[in-house]
């Protein structure tokens, strides 16, 4: 791990199962902010760089039970459990920006929830910004990442700093919920 500056950090996967406890480190340490305002995740990286892995950890550790599909040609799925609710968009295939404005992008920018967001580049200016964004990418062998994790607002600042990278070394499992409360 690398603590780069107080918004910034980078750290190297070993393995899936480390990008995994990766987002379920960030779903604990994320979760209060999420509760009371959106907040936004911008996922980038390569086809294959783990992205939607990572955000089926992050849904897993907030408590959501069951399959979470990939939403490449949906565009956006929304979960939610006790006390918290999130939408997952992936943005690869969006033809045209203004797409996200018919599928009510605002909307979800109304309440408060989580919004992980695949491709962000690909939306323009129809995204909303970052408070966080997570990049992923490939490190020499098929198995390794690398992350780079920069705050963008002082709420994602903060949530980086709450943020326990050793966990997701040490696989420390369990609920990310404002009580550690699961939901189904
Ligand atoms: N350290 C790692 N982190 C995440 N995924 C990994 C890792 N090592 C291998 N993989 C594999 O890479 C692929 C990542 O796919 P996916 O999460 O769908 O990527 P993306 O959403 O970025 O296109 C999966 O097949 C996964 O099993
Ligand atoms: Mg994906």
């Amino acid at each position: 791990m690398t603590g780069t500056g107080k918004g910034l950090l980078e750290l190297r996967l070993g393995s899936e199962e480390e990008t995994a406890r990766l987002g379920a480190a960030l779903a604990r340490a994320v979760a209060p902010f999420a509760a009371r305002a959106p907040f936004v995740v911008h996922l980038r990286g390569d086809l294959g760089a783990g992205k939607t892995t990572l955000a089926r950890a992050w849904l897993a550790a907030l408590g959501h039970r069951g399959p979470v599909r990939s939403p490449t040609y949906t565009l956006v799925e929304g979960y939610e459990g006790e006390g918290w609710r999130a939408w997952h968009l992936d943005l690869y295939r969006l033809v045209d920006p203004g797409e996200l404005e018919m599928l009510g992008i605002r909307d979800l920018l109304a309440v408060p929830g989580l919004l992980l967001v695949e491709w962000p580049e690909r939306g323009g200016e129809s995204v909303p910004p970052a408070d966080l964004v997570l990049a992923l990418s490939h490190d020499g062998s098929p198995g390794r990442r690398r992350a780079r994790l920069e705050a963008q607002t002082a709420r994602g600042t903060e949530a980086l700093g709450r943020l326990d990278p050793a966990s997701s070394r040490r696989g420390r499992g369990g609920e990310a919920g404002r009580d550690g409360s699961r939901s189904c």
